[in-house]
């Protein structure tokens, strides 16, 4: 009998162009940037000396206030370099990558790789996105394929449906809750069941917080519900249906009854720290942020301007707003919801990232700022000692006229109008061929060559910098937010604040040990990396001289910065490794590395689940230079 096929599986089958036992390499239809990982994307790209294959939409969201002059000059670089190549550029102002991205381009039934790992709020729409390290997009925007490690698919069947005041946040917490934020590791979560109960913005919410469980990516079928959006947004005639065979086959299902979903908060400091309202009601708060590429929609923020409507905000906290796209806020300007909230005292961003990585609106210290966003790390707020809790738009709401994290179970059901959007490209560049290749490329000096990716060494000999615990995040490796937004072209400037907020000594041991031309290691435990996606998080560490990381595991896009960066992820008894300790570590031909604790005089087994591409990979140095020893 024929297997059933689920709808990732179709996707998967109809762009697989190479197989290994460990890996399938998929053709990418799409790609996206964000300019805070873009322009390192852009120089890989360019060193390839190619010309541009996929659809590109190059987007500035994380850095669009500019709050230093090197963040203009990057955005008039990466303007610059879309007119050279053919990307369609999206201007400060536009809106968070992955809700432009929903709105306007997405297409179900097609790939999409992002430098940003967020990128699968587009599986809302049937797309197969994932979120990727800044060499791996800059490959497939030479039309080089896209591995990823062969996929699982977790059915997440969702029965009932949801009752005010639940929400699709609270569906995405309930299920961080069920799987931890390691859970989903190694799969695609694939939804199912009632998805017809859930318009696409809801959709969008959940399948942007799947990457929360280390989940390779999110999808949901594309259906009547699907094609209803894309005609409010004017792209009827892109829509096609997927579904899944009848009694389609999946490694593991799990069930959410949606009925069953109540109002949820993720306390600090992590996603799946997770409470009912109710539990933690009452906690006082200092600042409420409602947006994000998480909860930003014209549908979240109508439902919180609805819900205050009338009323006002407790004057104890500072509330701010930010749709996250030109389209939603250019809807919220003439229904009135901005004035709505204006009235009621809340502050208005202009569409972008803004608060949810520190850019603005950071919360001071002890503060606890209560957000929409989708992640809640230390510092990822733009201040360490600052406290961050997730929930939706209707606990923000109560929350935000309470002045402590507050129930919505009294307020009314919001109901929100069938509306067609406007189009608006007043911020969107499209390419013209007749400047392609022409066009000249604009360079502030604080854009910065990356330097040569060197063959690995057969022997690391050196010492251990620093040894952390489990779940450490990318921004505990290399802090986003204001302190370093505006070198993001400049890795050497960059690199000074590795680990900044765990060690502020780091970079001086690092530097010591480079100039006495020593290897260093770094020691982490489980889900070492988990988080963003920006590959500055490896290359600092790379740039500073960290040649191999022992951990006892990664997180899927941070374990592939590490060995694109030439750095080897290796796994082993970290008990047995203190800081300080000095290892000798045999690579071999890496099949079988062996590492010797000079200090404590014992032999340490070294093992990796790198496959024979990404061995490749790593003995040239990294993929850039792997790509230019195979052209
Ligand atoms: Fe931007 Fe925060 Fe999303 S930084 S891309 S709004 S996770």
């Amino acid at each position: 009998m024929e297997k059933m096929t689920c709808f990732a599986e179709k996707i998967l089958k109809a762009h697989a162009r190479e197989e290994s036992k460990e890996e399938i390499g998929l053709a990418i239809d799409q790609c996206l940037t964000q300019d805070s990982t873009g322009t390192l994307v852009w120089l890989e790209f360019e060193s390839l000396n190619s010309k541009l294959c996929p659809k590109t939409v190059s987007y500035c969201d994380h850095t669009s206030l500019c709050f230093k002059g090197e963040s203009s000059d990057d955005h008039n670089f990466l303007q610059s370099i879309a007119k050279h190549y053919g990307a369609i550029f999206s201007k400060n102002g536009n809106g968070v990558c992955h809700q432009v991205h929903y709105e306007r381009f997405a297409i179900p039934g097609k790939t999409l790789l992002g430098s940003d790992s967020h990128t699968p709020t587009s599986g809302a729409l049937a797309m197969l996105a994932f979120g990727s390290g800044g060499v791996d997009i800059a490959s497939a925007l030479a039309g080089s394929l896209f591995y990823i490690p062969k996929p699982k698919i977790m059915q997440v069947k969702l029965t009932g449906r949801l009752q005010w005041p639940a929400s699709a946040k609270d569906v995405s917490l309930a299920l961080l809750k069920m799987l931890t934020v390691k859970g989903g590791k190694g799969y695609i979560l694939e939804f199912t069941g009632a998805v017809d109960t859930l318009t696409i913005p809801e959709r969008a919410t959940i399948a942007n917080m799947g990457t929360e469980t280390g989940a390779l990516t999110s999808i949901f079928p594309s259906d009547n519900v699907t094609r209803e959006f894309m005609r409010m947004h004017g792209r009827e005639n892109e829509w096609k249906e997927l579904k899944a065979d009848i009694n389609a086959n999946y490694d593991k299902t799990i069930e959410i009854n949606l009925s069953e979903i109540k109002p949820l908060v993720a306390m600090p400091s992590s996603p799946d720290n997770v409470f009912s309202v109710d539990e933690v009601g009452g906690e006082k708060i200092n600042q409420v942020y409602v947006g994000s590429c998480t909860n930003g929609s014209y549908r979240d923020i109508k439902i919180f301007a609805e819900m205050i409507k009338g009323k006002e905000v407790s004057k104890d906290i500072d509330v701010v707003v930010s749709p996250s796209s030109k389209t939603a806020f250019d809807a919220l300007l003439e229904d009135g919801s901005i004035a709505q909230l204006s009235k009621a005292g809340c502050r208005i961003a202009e569409p972008g990232c803004n608060a949810c990585i520190g850019i603005g609106y950071a919360p001071g210290y002890g503060h606890l700022s209560l957000r929409t966003v989708n992640r809640n790390f230390p510092g990822r707020g733009g201040n360490e000692d600052a406290k961050l809790a997730l929930c939706s738009p209707q606990v923000a709401a109560a929350s935000a006229i309470a002045g402590k994290i507050a129930s919505p179970i009294e307020f009314e059901l919001v109901k929100i109008p069938t509306r067609n959007f406007v189009i608006d490209d007043s911020l969107l560049v499209y390419p013209n061929k007749d400047e392609i290749g022409k066009a000249k490329i604009v360079r502030g000096p604080n854009i910065i060559k990356l330097a040569e990716q060197k063959p690995l060494s057969e022997e690391l000999s050196g010492e251990v910098l620093l040894k952390l615990g489990d779940n450490i995040s990318t921004d505990e490796i290399l802090p986003a937010g204001p302190l370093t937004q505006h070198l993001r072209s400049n890795l050497p400037a960059i690199a000074e604040y590795a680990f900044h907020y765990k060690d502020k000594e780091f970079v001086a041991r690092a530097k010591k040990a480079k100039e006495s031309k020593i290897s260093c290691f770094v020691i982490g435990g489980e889900n070492f990396g988990q988080g963003s996606s920006r590959e500055h998080a490896a290359l600092a560490l790379w740039q500073l001289g960290v040649s191999a990381i022992i951990a006892k595991s990664y997180s899927r896009i941070y374990r592939a910065n590490l060995i694109n960066s030439g750095i080897i992820p290796f796994c082993g008894e970290i008990e047995n490794i203190e800081q300080g300790d000095r290892l000798i570590i045999k690579i071999n031909d890496l099949k079988k590395s062996e590492c010797l604790n000079i200090t404590k005089n014992t032999k340490i087994v070294l093992s990796h689940d790198l496959s024979d591409r990404e061995i490749a990979i790593a003995k040239c140095g990294g993929l850039l230079a792997y790509s230019k020893n195979v052209k």
